[in-house]
């Protein structure tokens, strides 16, 4: 017996960041997109807790308890009063520390895999209150599509999606750390006054009208600055695929994988050309959007 789970990737086409929380959280408005690349969680029984993973960078992805699909099987084993005693296997795709909520989409694999297996019943409300628990953009990775998440990230509104956007994405040579990205962010913003983050209205009517060029105009992300004082050379990576046509160019969430809005699959194909031609990158990857959410892709 064994369940395979599908789970997106993410580009995040509003990030509104908010001044640090007393608990050191930042209250966000988080305009979520999952885009056609996935990880894939397999779930076997076995004799006690353990993780593997395959893919071209499995050599960074910690195989402990730490893993955040490790942290899911425990997390539903002790809800539910017993025994963790699972083999997953992680299908990698998603970069890893790049921006794209790979972690988060192993988390939400592990949990919705996990619940198939054990046959726990458990609601949907409370799968994504234990997503919640993991990570706050991990209830996104579960539900995919496009979703407005406030809060941490974690409370989700489901967002109408008008049709199907194209992207480019350019992964970097290495990794940023979110958290450290998050403390950029306070220091450059040490002695301004930081507005409440809100969701802009044009990216929400773009999104809904499915016109990439009028979601080029309206996309946003307030931990740009901070990816790019952490990582200067993404300047050069952004300018060269704005050089090649894409309608706009912005860092992935906290980075350092770079987002390229193009019109259709044949722009996309030049952008993503250019782009490894620029040397600015050390790969590109082309994906779709909205995609859907955690799905189990076998059982048997
Ligand atoms: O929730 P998650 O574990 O993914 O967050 C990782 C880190 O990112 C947090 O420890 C925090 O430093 C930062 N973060 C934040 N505000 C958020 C989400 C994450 O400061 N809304």
């Amino acid at each position: 017996m064994s369940v395979t789970v599908r789970v997106p990737a993410k580009v995040n086409v509003q990030l509104a960041v908010g001044a640090a929380r007393p608990d050191g959280f930042h209250d966000l408005a988080n305009v979520f997109l999952a885009v056609g690349l996935y990880d894939e969680i397999t779930v076997t029984p076995a004799d006690e807790l353990r993780v593997t993973c395959d893919g071209p960078d499995a050599d960074q992805v910690p195989l402990d308890r730490t893993n955040l699909a490790a942290r899911a099987a425990v997390a539903l084993a002790e809800r539910y009063g017993r025994s963790p005693d699972v083999h997953l296997h992680i299908a990698k795709d998603i970069p890893v520390a790049g921006g794209m909520a790979g972690g988060s989409a192993d988390g939400a694999g592990a949990l919705v895999a996990c619940d198939a297996l054990w046959g726990t019943g458990a609601s949907r409300e409370e799968l994504l209150e234990i997503c919640a628990e993991l990570g706050s953009d991990v209830p996104f990775s579960l539900v995919g599509g496009a979703a407005l998440g406030i809060g941490r990230g974690e409370r989700l509104t489901p967002l109408e999606v008008g049709g199907t956007f194209h992207w480019v994405f350019a992964m970097a040579g290495r990794g940023l750390s979110t958290p450290a990205v998050f403390r950029e962010f306070d220091r450059l913003g040490e002695g301004t006054d930081i507005p409440e983050p809100v969701a802009s209205g044009e990216l929400l009517a773009a999104l809904a009208k499915g016109d990439p060029d009028a979601l080029a105009a309206a996309v946003s992300n307030d931990l740009q600055p901070a990816a790019l004082s952490l990582f200067p050379e993404l300047a050069g990576t952004l300018a060269a695929g704005r050089a090649a046509g894409a309608l706009t160019a912005l860092v992935s969430g906290s980075g350092p994988t770079t987002a390229f809005l193009v019109r259709d699959p044949e722009s996309a194909a030049a952008v993503a050309q250019a782009l490894l031609a620029s040397e600015t990158c050390r790969t590109v990857r082309m994906a779709s959007g909205p995609a859907p959410g955690a799905t189990v892709a076998a059982a048997g």
